[in-house]
């Protein structure tokens, strides 16, 4: 039986199908944007609080112009997403540059666009410098290796095995150097971990990193205007799970600020003050992540030593469940509360065993042309895709307030998988 919501059903989507044929990516634009507004409304108490939306979550033109209109920057990692966010329209301080083992020339263009570069690296100083210049602003992501442990986090792993991120030492070195190089505003990034449900986390990290603002403040005499959370709020994909609680989270880091922050007797303070502070996060997942499903149809039913059930998308449009073992709910359309008699696979084209959405998965008795839907895909979903073993990208579709449906980005043809051969 289905217990997690569509904003559709099987008679809307037999509709959209007859204009877009599946597999298609669609959005819910009013979603989106109700919960855009519950977490800014959340950390309204914080002065200047922004979410840098991660990009490579979802990087369509469309989705970046929503969020922007409920005050959302951007997070980018890559030349051709800071490109992307120039499109768009954003600009200056609107754009945080958070990257790792970074090509020089995407240095020259965030400096270009005036955004917040993060450094990874305290080696990436120089290489900054001579690509582009020493910026008036920088951000600095720490890793608190043994200081944290976020074992259990398959997707970042525990922080002394990530490679993000600098050494408690390697930050105040690079704060110091930064400090006499010119740079006149300080920012401190950390992220611990990925698709994390657990509350407490968040409260941690902004714990640790209030202290070391402390630090910073007090061993290099520098102010930091804001501390970036990073992204990494997690999910419920499983109907049994609860989302992350943003109201319990910011009313515990409002207590941290005011105790540790606003409080802090003036003597600890070496020259400088620590409020103003910013907090600023750079979520992708939470902002999209619940309002994308992966529309796909049934196309083979197969038994042999298991029961298959073939679609028409494949892990080319939605590599999490291969990559990762990630879980993604299933609803067959019509079926919502038909009985779960049956066992699965649910799997895709490609010629790997692991193009699979769904393993040993009970669901309703699914034949050929039923309507699957596959939920939770509106971050780290259609982005991910590649085009091995020939296969296409698909379309994504914004389903908008008013019902309507728009194309948002079309399907790729084979003409899209010669393009950039020459014969
Ligand atoms: C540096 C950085 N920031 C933000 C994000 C967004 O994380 P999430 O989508 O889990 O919020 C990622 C995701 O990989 C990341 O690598």
């Amino acid at each position: 039986m289905n217990n997690k919501p569509l904003p559709f059903n099987k008679a809307q989507i037999a509709e959209i199908i007859k204009d877009y044929p599946t597999p298609f990516h669609v959005y819910d634009e009013k979603a989106i944007r109700e919960n855009a507004q519950k977490f800014y409304q959340a950390f309204s108490w914080t002065p200047g609080f922004k979410n840098y939306f991660a990009v490579k979550a979802l990087p369509n033109p469309y989705i970046l112009k929503i969020l922007k209109s409920e005050g959302m920057g951007v997070d980018c990692s890559a030349l051709t997403e800071l490109i992307l966010a120039e499109k768009v329209g954003f600009s200056g301080e609107d754009i945080m540059f958070t990257s790792n083992d970074t090509p020089y020339e995407e240095f020259k263009k965030a400096f270009e666009l005036g955004a917040i570069i993060n450094l990874d690296d305290i080696t990436h100083i120089p290489i900054l410098e001579k690509a582009a210049g020493i910026p008036e602003i920088i951000c600095f992501r720490y890793n608190p290796g043994p200081l944290r442990e976020h074992k259990g986090n398959i997707i970042i792993g525990s922080p002394e095995q990530s490679k993000y991120g600098m050494t408690k030492d390697q930050l105040f070195k690079a704060c110091e150097t930064m400090k006499q190089k010119g740079v006149k505003r300080f920012g401190l990034h950390t992220m611990i971990a990925s698709n994390e449900l657990n509350k407490n986390a968040f409260i941690e990290t902004a714990d640790m990193l209030f202290q070391l603002v402390k630090e910073i403040n007090e061993k290099v005499g520098i102010q930091i205007e804001f501390i970036n959370m990073g992204g990494g709020i997690g999910i419920p994909y499983k109907p049994e799970q609860d989302p992350v609680d943003l109201n319990f989270i910011s009313e515990k880091i409002k207590k941290l600020y005011d105790e540790l922050m606003s409080k802090a007797p003036a003597n600890a303070v070496a020259n400088n003050q620590l409020t103003p502070l910013k907090i600023v996060f750079e979520c992708g997942r939470m902002v999209t992540g619940p309002y994308g499903y992966l529309v796909t149809t049934a196309i083979h039913t197969k038994d042999t030593y298991k029961k298959y059930i073939g679609v028409d998308a494949c892990m080319a449009n939605l590599m999490r469940p291969a990559m990762y073992g990630a879980y993604h709910h299933e609803t067959v359309l019509g079926k919502e509360d038909s009985p779960l008699t049956e066992t699965y696979d649910v799997v895709g084209s490609i010629c790997e065993n692991n193009d699979k959405f769904a393993i040993d998965r009970k669901l309703p008795k699914i034949d050929i042309g039923d309507i699957i839907v596959i939920h939770d895909t509106g971050a780290h979903g259609h982005t991910m895709g590649f085009n091995y073993n020939g296969k296409l990208r698909s379309a994504e579709l914004l389903l908008k307030p008013d019902g309507s449906v728009e194309q948002i980005r079309r399907a790729e043809t084979p003409d899209d998988y010669f393009a950039t051969l020459n014969f």
